[in-house]
């Protein structure tokens, strides 16, 4: 028996074709689409078990043999989307704020005036677990809607280690639910807390915060994957955030921080230098940040909706990609940045900042797969990984991106682990 018969796509894109985990620079543009009619088989542990022309695969396998069968006649098929970056666990909005930064007020003059992040920070404090857990499963289940199968999320609005821990158990317990696949993201370090010096700060978090969450790992309550600094001047600066990566780093989380937003640190040239997996937003980079990503396998996650949103310069996305940089991308999902839909972002990521929309797809699912570590098994529809997967209801996969805002009627079907969803 097999899970699924997907039949008659006229188009399936694949991405990948020869199970690439990271596509960098010029390679991002060429992704492999295969025309239809196409067919994919999925077997029932959830994985692709074949892909192949409608007249193959009815010569190998029966419609017997499945479970179910979807005719995606006129339809394109495209890897589930990945999120590369997004703080989904919160209490609370932030909407009174969209009006202070319409009237003009930037990101850090709310932030220094008490708002922005220690706004939402009082409302983490005050929610118990199971506030957060049902806020973050209604936009878990609003981002699957919009095409996203797996995700990066963030702690952060905690700041101090039971709050921390906190929002770390909620994305547990979600992870444990499903259907959305996470990859979790310990950033103790997103905000200095009221009362505190930056270095007081670095101290709880390396001397505290960091020692409490390795026992939570040891024992396997927990599972995070990576460790992030909001590193940016009158935050975490240079000296510090190298201290709280590297503190990660030797309990065992990846890299993968917030860098060069609004000023430039030359944090990136640290990034690469620790091995980062990923940085992100990069508006800021410098041309040597540029020349070591492009030399290194650091992927630079770069986040639309906040350049929009905070009216920041836009990242040199096409002077990375000249260079040979892997550039990912992500919603940056928080309640400054509130959109949660990936084929927004990639439609903003192509008009603000010149990507093309093969760059955008690639920058959502491949590589943003790799900014987290999964895309030996996520980000493409190959062989043996798992079966995520959209189907479009239109004649190409680019209506996608196209038809901003208008993902609801281009999404058919979510597919999640060789589930209908
Ligand atoms: O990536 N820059 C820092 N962190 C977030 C914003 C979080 C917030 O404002 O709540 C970001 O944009
Ligand atoms: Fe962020």
């Amino acid at each position: 028996m097999h899970r699924l018969l997907i039949k008659h796509a006229r188009q399936v894109v694949t991405v990948c074709k020869n199970g690439e985990t990271l596509l960098k620079g010029a390679a991002m543009n060429d992704v492999c689409v295969l025309n239809g009619p196409v067919s994919v088989v999925i077997n029932c542990d959830g994985h692709i078990g074949y892909i192949g022309e409608d007249t193959e695969v009815s010569q190998k396998f029966e419609e017997k043999e499945f479970e179910r069968i979807v005719d995606a006649t006129d339809c394109c098929l495209i890897p589930g989307l990945v999120d590369g970056h997004t703080h989904p666990v919160f209490a609370g909005d932030r909407v009174h704020e969209f009006a202070m930064k319409l009237a003009g007020a930037s990101y850090m003059d709310v932030h220094k005036a008490g708002g922005g992040i220690h706004f939402t920070v009082d409302h983490v404090h005050r929610a118990t677990e199971d506030e957060l857990l049902t806020n973050l499963k209604e936009i878990l289940r609003r981002m699957l809607q919009a095409g996203t199968t797996l995700l990066e999320a963030k702690s952060g609005y905690g700041l101090d280690t039971e709050n921390e821990i906190k929002m770390l158990k909620v994305l547990e317990r979600a992870k444990k639910e499903g259907p959305v696949e996470i990859s979790s993201t310990y950033c103790g370090a997103h905000a200095v807390p009221c009362g505190l010096t930056a270095a007081e700060a670095t101290s709880d978090i390396i001397n505290k915060q960091l020692p409490s969450l390795k026992s939570l790992l040891s024992s396997g309550e927990l599972h995070v994957d990576n460790i992030d600094v909001f590193c940016e001047k009158g935050v975490f600066e240079l000296a510090d955030t190298e201290k709280i990566l590297k503190a990660g780093k030797e309990i065992g989380l990846e890299i993968n921080f917030h860098a060069e937003e609004l000023n430039q640190l030359n944090s990136v040239e640290l990034g690469v230098s620790l091995g980062a997996r990923a940085a992100s937003h990069l508006e800021e980079i410098s041309d040597k940040g540029i020349e070591m990503m492009g030399a290194s396998s650091t992927v630079g996650v770069v986040l639309p909706t906040t350049a929009y949103i905070l009216k920041l310069k836009p990242p040199p996305v096409r002077k990375m990609i000249e260079h040979g940089c892997a550039v990912a991308l992500g919603s940056d999902f928080n309640p400054n940045a509130f959109c949660l839909s990936m084929p927004l972002v990639m439609h903003l990521a192509c008009v603000t900042f010149g990507m093309t929309m093969n760059e955008a797809l690639v920058a959502s699912t491949i590589n943003a797969a790799a900014s987290i570590g999964r895309s030996h098994s996520h980000g493409s529809l190959e062989v043996g990984k798992v079966a995520d997967m959209l189907i479009l209801d239109c004649p190409r996969w680019e209506h996608l991106i196209y038809q901003f805002g208008g993902h609801d009627h281009v999404i058919k079907h979510v597919i999640k682990k060789g589930r209908v969803v």
